[in-house]
């Protein structure tokens, strides 16, 4: 469910006319729907009412200033993976104490950042890190909030590129050596050992390896209970998938209830840590046609959005609906590669596509871009970044300029022997 729809025949973002947005803030743009990163954020929380849950958004998935913003005011919290998501995030207004901050690689600057802001819970990812964290926090004079991410080596069933939760993955604690590791942690005085968590991959479209995951914890803390570790917070990560051509993923209310009854037995406040099925259906990239052009073997659609706008047609290929702002319905489909302007083969947004024959100057949408979109936009080929638009009914707001060619330069220099 979303917000971009066609009124007569013209591709809106809630009551915005996307041809006239285009035109006063040109191509390529992300386009976020206010309404629908609202609506998802509530259907999601609302699945686990009954429960002591925060909603933790993954700021990777979508980082901007605004989307992290909202899903602070409707209640949400964040789940940070470095320093500058922790800078972000508590720029756009979101509690210390709603963050939670994993990753395999915290640096002592980090944590020190981390530690000071006063954030909810780190999950921990090895040994090393768990006493590089007790000293950080000794010389702080301070108790660091911690959780083992533990990897339960469950199947996710996804693109092996965004499986993380699997034995031979760099994530978390094996498991079976998490029970020792726990003891371990409890003698750090500079710990405070508040809750178990985990990640078991990204774009997940069945419920039983969420459960399988959830199950092992389970046992897990059961273990640790008994062990005199009583451990207050649980967190399940995120991961649940969103349709991006024919996927059936479950629904929020689907997967909550696949896990509440088991939760609410554990007897702890859950966390999670959702980013694409919040803001994955809530953002287009919206692209002029820049040329067409025919080969013997081919028809290519040439756009000004590149695999530096969007990488994932590229690097998992990944499928996105790409649909005309203008539904001509008189105009004829062609099969077709949409591409970008940048010198690689790699850089397409789709291949072999059947899609309106559109020309030169048309516009087009590239659907379901609000999740790893912009975040994982790059410079490459020194293609200033994209803007990004907010839409709110029929208002629509900049809230990240395109960024200027002065700015991709920015701190390069000649060194004395070149000048
Ligand atoms: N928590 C942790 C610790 C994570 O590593 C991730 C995603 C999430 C939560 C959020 O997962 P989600 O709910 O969005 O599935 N760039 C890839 C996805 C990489 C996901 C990485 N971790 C893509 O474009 O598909």
């Amino acid at each position: 469910m979303h917000h971009f729809a066609y009124h007569n025949s013209k591709l809106y973002a809630e009551d915005v006319d996307l041809s006239q947005l285009a035109q006063q803030v040109g191509t390529p743009a992300y386009v976020y729907s206010q309404a629908t990163l609202t609506r998802h954020f509530k259907v999601f929380s609302q699945a686990f009412q009954g429960l002591d849950a925060l909603v933790c958004f993954a700021v990777k998935a979508n980082s901007n200033r605004a989307v992290m913003a909202l899903m602070a005011s409707l209640g949400g919290g964040a789940d940070i993976v470095s320093g500058g998501e922790l800078t972000r995030a508590l720029a756009a207004g979101v509690p210390a104490e709603r963050i939670v901050y994993s990753g395999v690689g915290k640096s002592l600057a980090e944590m020190q950042a981390a530690l000071e802001a006063g954030i909810l819970m780190f999950n921990i990812e090895s040994v090393q890190e768990m006493a590089v964290l007790n000293q950080v926090a000794a010389d702080l004079g301070l108790k660091a909030p911690v959780s083992l991410r533990v990897n339960p080596d469950v199947d996710a069933q996804t693109h092996p590129k965004i499986t993380t939760g699997l034995a031979t993955n760099k994530f978390g604690l094996d498991v079976d050596l998490a029970f020792a590791q726990y003891q371990e942690a409890a003698k750090l005085d500079h710990l405070e050992l508040k809750g178990v968590s985990c990640h078991i991959g990204s774009q997940l479209t069945q419920v039983a390896p969420f459960a399988d995951a959830l199950d092992r914890l389970g046992l897990l803390v059961a273990k640790l209970r008994e062990a005199g570790i009583d451990l207050s917070l649980l967190d399940l990560g995120g991961g649940l998938g969103i349709t991006y051509r024919d996927e059936e993923p479950p629904s929020p209310e689907e997967y909550a209830v696949a896990l509440k009854d088991q939760v609410a037995a554990m007897n702890m406040r859950l966390v999670l840590e959702p980013g694409r099925v919040l803001v994955g259906n809530a953002g287009i990239l919206l692209s002029r046609v820049l040329y067409t052009k025919d080969t013997p073997a081919k028809h290519f659609i040439v756009v000004d959005a590149a695999m530096n706008d969007l990488v994932r047609p590229s690097f998992y290929d990944s499928f996105h609906n790409i649909v005309p702002v203008d539904e001509n319905q008189e105009r004829p489909k062609v099969l077709a590669d949409i591409v970008g302007p940048i010198c690689e083969t790699g850089d397409y947004l789709a291949r072999d596509r059947e899609i309106a024959d559109v020309q030169r100057g048309d516009l087009i949408a590239v659907m379901s871009a609000g999740a790893y979109g912009f975040t994982m936009s790059s410079t490459y080929n020194s293609r200033p970044r994209a803007a990004e638009v907010m839409v709110n009914g029929d208002s629509w707001a900049v809230v990240r300029e395109r960024e200027t060619i002065e700015e991709v330069m920015r701190g390069e220099s000649l060194p004395p022997w070149m000048e």
